[in-house]
């Protein structure tokens, strides 16, 4: 094999790398960026405490006290860089229209330029005097006909170690590759090189990253181009960048689905088990719903997690729709977290994790807004600086970040499924859509049909929250919740959809039910009504009997939903007033919805499938009638 040397620097590909593609991309990058060395991951456990030393002699990260939390650390981010960036985020298809209305778009020359080719390219030196870690990665268990492989070339170690807890990473990765196999290439930089235009040392910092962000996929060459941010799913390009916006084009073009999904197993006291995959906006509940804990009266009900956030789902020869979590780890919303909200979760935690941005106890140990009811009385903040309650009262300062974040392994789970790491995926019987939405939509309803559920999911509306920079509460439409993560035009996506079910059930197949829930409606006082998390049961309980042709209903106008007498209530008092405050159709508030989902049409007019309107003409009709 021939192996590229560049002036200065070693390029070092272990004797196991056997693709010259890789050799060669990583060799060109490497040049681009004039990073000062280049380091090979192999995903080892020795290799993932070597740099986690490395980040905490950085400043980075600090060790957590290892009696109370062993083998786990806490990084705080830059203040600026605490999210991910939507209106950073760039879809560089070669026509305008394929990204449609929803995408940042960029012609693909354009964003080269300034990238890449361009004098002033943003790449260019970007990584100099920083190591360029080349880190091999599967999304998906490695070798399964559902997963696929990428290299993300990065300059941050922190990512380097989360891709180890958030993916397959390392060299099982490359075995996979082989001599000539395909991977996503994914190309980030922090943009913080260590030496000035003048060839001048600079001195790093903690937390580098650079005020000008660029998150840039072309789909066309199913590339990944990362510029300025250190966090998150702006950085761990395995996720949000590859998992759903590329994956999503691949999708399309090769007849599978790459969404924005928890995936569950619930088993039912007969030992029937289900899989339920289920899509809600970020930070909306998807982690503690795949960690479900039934409540007490539910003897024999087991909920197992496969998957938290993204789920690759793809037709099978029998007709059903089997799903891959391609994660391998949880990258979770901290505050909220607790042990009422999701016990597993906490459980999860105890051990081998990152956090970044909570907030730093007395005694070495994290904590953040709602972990527990009283809050210790002293704290470090996220951004390292005395918190105390009386503080928080004077300022309103929270001791975390909303958008403060834990990396475990899945493996760490106590209800991971037992199929979690199954190469041939879960078949899926139900898909769940939930937005948060203090009024308007009921607790929980059914589509009579795969194009009205295609409906409720297109038009599905959400409250934004921290998980994006800006977000504010206000409601948006998410179709799918996948407004920010869908890699082409929203309106091809939906139609995308309605050809999947429509060829799965040309075949004589039974589509997955789908279902709208709402667990965020709120009372005349301000308050959610519905007690959610482990009650969500209930709601779930209904689900399968629909399935199984048990469970009863009435139709409204856009669904079935649950009387007051198709739930288990056994354990839980909740009256029927508090009831009809959930799962009410308001007359006046849908003609307002309406004119929303009116809007959303109109700005996807241009390849709108006819079904949706006509959908939405029915439920009009339903409506007036
Ligand atoms: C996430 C997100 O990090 O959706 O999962 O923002
Ligand atoms: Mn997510």
């Amino acid at each position: 094999m021939n192996r590229p040397v560049l002036e200065g620097v070693r390029l070092n590909p272990p004797a196991y790398v056997e693709h010259q593609r890789l050799v060669d991309w990583v060799a060109q990058i490497a040049a681009l960026t004039e990073a000062a060395d280049v380091y090979w991951c192999d995903g080892s456990l020795a290799e993932y405490e070597r740099l986690c030393q490395q980040l905490v002699d950085a400043g980075t990260m600090m060790k957590l006290n290892p009696e109370l939390r062993p083998n786990s650390y806490l990084a705080r981010s830059d203040a600026s860089d605490v999210a991910r960036v939507e209106d950073r985020t760039f879809i560089c298809s070669a026509s305008k229209e394929d990204a449609g209305p929803t995408n940042n778009w960029m012609a693909p020359a354009e964003m080269r330029a300034l990238l890449q080719t361009g004098d002033k390219a943003l790449f260019k030196g970007a990584m100099k005097g920083r190591t360029m870690y080349v880190v091999p990665f599967s999304m998906g268990p490695l070798g399964s006909h559902i997963s696929h492989i990428g290299v993300e070339l990065t300059d941050s170690p922190y990512v380097a170690i989360s891709m180890r807890t958030m993916t397959r990473m390392g060299r099982g990765a490359l075995e996979v590759l082989g001599k000539t196999g395909n991977f996503v290439p994914c190309v980030h930089t922090v943009g913080a090189p260590l030496v000035d235009s003048e060839g001048r040392g600079q001195k790093d910092v903690p937390w580098p990253c650079n005020p000008t962000k660029y998150i840039v996929h072309y789909p066309e060459t199913r590339e990944i181009w990362s510029y300025g941010s250190g966090y998150g799913g702006n950085a761990l390009l395995g996720k949000k960048c590859f998992a759903l916006r590329i994956a999503s084009t691949m999708g399309r073009d090769q007849g599978w689905l790459a969404e924005h999904m928890l995936i569950l197993g619930v088993t039912n006291p007969a030992g029937k088990k289900y899989h339920v995959a289920a899509a809600f906006p970020s930070a909306c509940g998807k982690t503690n719903f795949s960690m479900l804990v039934p409540p007490e009266g539910y003897t024999g009900w087991k909920v197992t997690t496969v998957g938290d956030d993204i789920a690759w789902i793809k037709p099978h020869a029998d007709g059903r729709m089997y799903a891959i979590n391609p994660e391998a780890g949880y990258f979770g919303v901290a505050p909220g977290t607790n042990e009422h909200t999701n016990p597993n979760c906490l459980a999860s935690l105890k051990r081998d994790a990152v956090f970044t941005n909570v907030a730093l106890t007395d005694d070495g140990d994290v904590w953040w807004e709602g972990l527990t009811e009283t809050p210790p009385a002293h704290l470090i903040d996220w951004m390292g600086r005395d918190w105390t309650p009386a503080i928080a009262k004077q300022t309103g300062a929270k001791a975390a970040h909303p958008n403060s974040r834990f990396t475990v392994a899945a493996t760490n789970n106590p209800v991971l499924d037992v199929q979690w790491d199954d190469p041939e995926g879960v078949p899926i019987d139900a898909f769940i859509f939930g937005g948060r939405r203090s009024t308007t939509v009921p607790l929980v309803t059914e589509a009579r049909t795969w194009a009205e559920g295609v409906y409720m999911a297109a038009t599905m509306g959400s409250e934004t929250t921290a998980a994006m920079a800006g977000g504010n509460g206000a409601v948006r439409r998410d179709p799918f919740a996948m407004l920010p993560f869908t890699g082409y035009n929203m309106a091809d996506y939906f139609q995308h959809w309605l050809d999947l079910g429509g060829q799965l059930a040309a075949k004589g197949a039974k589509l997955p039910g789908i279902f709208c829930v709402n667990w965020f409606r709120k009372g005349d006082d301000g308050t959610f009504v519905w007690p959610g998390y482990g009650e969500n049961m209930r709601v779930l309980e209904w689900v399968l009997g629909r399935l199984e042709g048990k469970a009863g209903g009435a139709e409204n106008v856009f669904g079935t939903s649950p009387r007051f007498e198709d739930l288990r209530w056994d354990g839980l008092a909740f009256s029927r007033d508090q009831f009809a405050s959930v799962i009410g159709i308001d007359k006046a508030s849908w003609q307002e919805e309406l004119k929303l989902h009116a809007e959303l049409f109109r700005q996807l007019e241009h390849h709108l499938p006819a079904e949706l309107p006509a959908t939405k003409a029915r439920i009009e009709a339903r409506l007036a009638g």
